[in-house]
């Protein structure tokens, strides 16, 4: 199509071609004509034919392109260059599409867009995901212009949704150092929405990179249309919601546009894109319910465990993490008999957490030293690793270790050997944070040592189970030696790209080595870093009540299996609260459960009650870690909060009171996702002196009556909480 000086822009939606990616449940249709439209996007349908279409706005008048760019009759879009000539505009043309089958199960369908006047292409991916009803979008950008692209606005996805409502509401996930993943929800009124976060380290403190939308309404946990996204990140992120007209102005027929733009922050983070060169975004992780947020979250976990985490098919191990029960105080005396009370407890695997390494001066007995010095150190553990691998072998236990290696003290050999190798910029002052700096990983030769510091720990120690890898900073005075002046502000992405490099070799070259992400707690909980991990450390917050909240808001997006949630010890070390010892084991039992104290600090009583809280979860985990959950109770709604999980006939019920008062209605549970004329036996497990929290114990009870009338829960005390076992023992 062509234009004349003076004709004005119509838009022609004479589709010649239809692009369809369909899961069991949902569909995208797209409509090919010059440029390419998002038809529809919602539940499952054949064909646009299906479609209805009603009301004032005329059919197909109002369709939102499916990548808009910045250029032609767009004053609002996703995209924004800046070519070699300096010219401004872009209008993505269609030009191919192929749709290749991976498997029995996923699809991905490619659009390639063309620049109209320039050699510049976008290729929009679609990868669908059949049984697990999520689709993954990305884009990737090339040219052949005769110099650099700038890419200023480079989202990994556009989604839109025209005129089919103007009620929306955006459920997000806030927080910050040790209080993360609180929930919101909000209406989305006229204007723009936009969460992000700028750490450069960091992608889930101040927002989680995740959202759910309700979709026409309010939405709840069984009811209403949802869209559901997280982005695979691990950097600084943004996700836009632009609630508008959506279409030039002088024209007034009614009409209303959602338009969602996600992908790498492009805050200060021009790209300067070199001829032939390949530009590929992050992934953007969607799905769509048509019942509520609950099938969306149960979507995204279990496309998680299939797909988006390391060995989601397998059961996570009970384990010890050293950092609460005993800091950088610690000598091999203390850790083996830390091992013993593992042991004792039940558990499965001991992990040394900081303190282990730098010698000297740069000993690693505070935050301020030793970081970037990965040898061990031979005052504490005169015997080395091997020694402690051992003393975990010869127990039964498998061992883990702690590594931050993306980070330097400045006390340290490493700094003195290259202080260039920070994170900074010359002649200013670059401010301490936990007393380190960080390692500029856009630079190869950076990677190679972050890489090789890990590496060769475990080839020296092949018996090494297990690495928590923490990163305690972020960016400040962004700076790379490395980068040329120009290309500043690539850090952001390359070091992103670096450090996942560093990942996948990793991987491949240790494919048996179990890795935890852990960024000052909850910093790097993304699909991007999940992908390259078995688990995540929630929160360096390990109080019970507030895990609650917490791991409630982890849970929309995240699944259990790989939520680490660890037993402390009272007064709480980050809240000064104490709690009863049970409540603190059913908050754990509930995700992936673990330990984060020194057996030795508990008496004979509390040490009974873990072992046979660690048998009882041991019994469960499968059903926590692979089964669907269910969200029965909000904590932010009340005094009492519940879920579940469901797998294979077996449900395990989670139920606790989060206040006290006289008077209180005890909780009626209406189970979820249950089989309805099946028998389960309901039993209670955790159990202190075979108190029960329901009357009506050990019996049968049919899945109807459970869903529908429910299971009556008598918490009685501040704190008191449960856990349920229904096995289903006739369908
Ligand atoms: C922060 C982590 O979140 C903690 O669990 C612990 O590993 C410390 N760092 C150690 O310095």
């Amino acid at each position: 199509m062509t234009f004349g000086a003076g004709d004005i822009y119509k838009v022609e939606y004479e589709f010649s071609d239809e692009v369809a990616v369909h899961t069991r449940n949902t569909s995208i249709i797209l409509g090919v004509s010059d440029q390419v439209y998002e038809i529809y996007r919602g539940g499952r349908v054949a064909h646009s034919d299906e479609l209805v279409t009603s009301g004032s706005v005329e059919a197909g008048e109002e369709l939102p392109l499916a990548y808009s760019a910045f250029g032609g009759h767009m004053h609002h879009a996703a995209l924004r260059v800046t070519y070699h000539d300096h010219s401004l505009s872009t209008e993505l043309v269609y030009e191919s599409h192929r749709v290749e089958r991976i498997d029995s199960n996923r699809e991905q369908t490619s659009i390639t867009l063309k620049e109209r006047l320039k050699p510049f292409w976008v290729t929009l991916h679609y990868l669908a995901y059949e049984q697990e009803d999520v689709i993954e979008q990305w884009v990737e950008i090339r040219h052949e212009e005769e110099g650099e692209v700038t890419l200023h606005e480079y989202p990994s996805a556009e989604v839109s949704f025209a005129n089919i409502t103007d009620d929306y509401y955006l459920t997000s996930f806030y927080g910050l150092w040790e209080r993360e993943s609180s929930v919101q929800e909000e209406r989305l009124a006229m204007g723009k929405k936009v969460i992000e976060t700028r750490y450069g380290t960091w992608s889930s403190f101040d927002y989680n990179p995740s959202f759910i939308l309700g979709i026409g309404g309010p939405v709840n946990e069984d009811h209403g249309e949802v869209l559901a996204g997280a982005l695979a990140w691990s950097g600084a992120w943004r996700m836009s919601f632009d609630h508008g007209f959506g279409k030039l102005s002088h024209d007034v027929r009614e009409r209303r546009q959602l338009s969602i733009t996600a992908g790498v922050n492009p805050f200060a983070a021009e790209y300067h894109l070199k001829p032939e060169e390949n530009f590929e975004t992050p992934r953007m992780i969607l799905t769509y319910s048509l019942e509520g947020k609950g099938v969306a979250s149960r979507n995204l976990h279990r496309w998680a465990r299939r797909y988006g985490l390391r060995d989601g098919e397998k059961v996570r191990p009970v384990l010890l993490n050293s950092w609460e029960g005993a800091y950088f105080d610690f000598d091999e005396a203390k850790l083996v008999s830390m091992m013993d009370g593992v042991v004792e407890m039940g558990g499965e695997m001991f992990v040394l957490d900081d303190g282990w390494f730098g010698n000297g001066e740069h000993a690693r007995n505070a935050a301020n030293a030793g970081l970037g010095d990965w040898q061990v150190n031979r005052d504490k553990l005169p015997r080395g690793l091997d020694y402690l691998v051992d003393a975990a072998q010869d127990r039964g236990l498998k061992f883990g270790l702690w590594v931050e290696p993306e980070m330097v003290n400045r006390q340290s050999d490493l700094f003195v050997q290259h202080p260039e190798w920070v994170i900074q910029q010359p002649d200013r002052y670059n401010m301490l944070y936990r007393n380190q700096l960080t390692l500029d990983l856009s630079n190869p030769e950076v990677c190679e040592f972050v890489y090789e510091s890990v590496a060769s720990i475990l080839r020296e120690h092949p018996r090494i189970a297990y690495v928590k890898w923490d990163c305690n900073r972020s960016f400040t005075n962004i700076g790379s030696s490395y980068l040329t002046a120009e290309n500043q502000t690539h850090l952001w992405k390359d070091y992103v790209e670096g450090l996942y490099g560093v990942y996948r070799r990793l991987e491949k070259n240790f494919p048996e080595v179990m890795l935890q992400v852990c960024a000052s707690g909850g910093g790097r909980i993304d699909f991007g870093a999940l992908r390259h991990h078995h688990e995540f450390w929630a929160s360096d917050n390990t109080d019970a009540l507030q895990r609650i909240f917490i791991q409630w808001g982890i849970g929309h997006i995240y699944p259990a299996q790989a939520c680490a949630a660890h037993v402390s010890m009272c007064p709480n070390h980050q809240t000064g609260r104490t709690l009863p010892l049970k409540f603190r084991f059913d908050v754990a039992m509930s995700a992936r459960m673990g330990l984060e104290l020194n057996p030795v600090d508990m008496d004979a009583d509390e040490l009974g009650f873990v072992t046979s809280a660690v048998a009882d979860y041991k019994r469960i985990r499968t059903v926590v870690q692979h089964g669907d959950l269910y969200r029965l109770l909000s904590p932010y709604d009340g005094d009492f909060t519940a879920i579940m999980y469901q797998l294979d006939g077996v449900a395990v019920v989670f139920v606790y009171k989060i206040a006290h008062h006289l008077g209180q209605l005890m909780p009626t549970l209406q189970l979820k996702g249950l089989d309805e004329g099946g028998r389960y036996q309901l039993s209670e497990l955790n159990q202190i002196d075979k108190q029960s929290h329901c009357s009506d114990i050990d019996r049968l009870y049919t899945g109807g009556v459970l869903m529908h009338k429910g299971l009556r829960v008598q918490l009685v005390s501040e704190f008191d909480s449960a856990v349920f076992l229904l096995e289903c023992v006739a369908s």
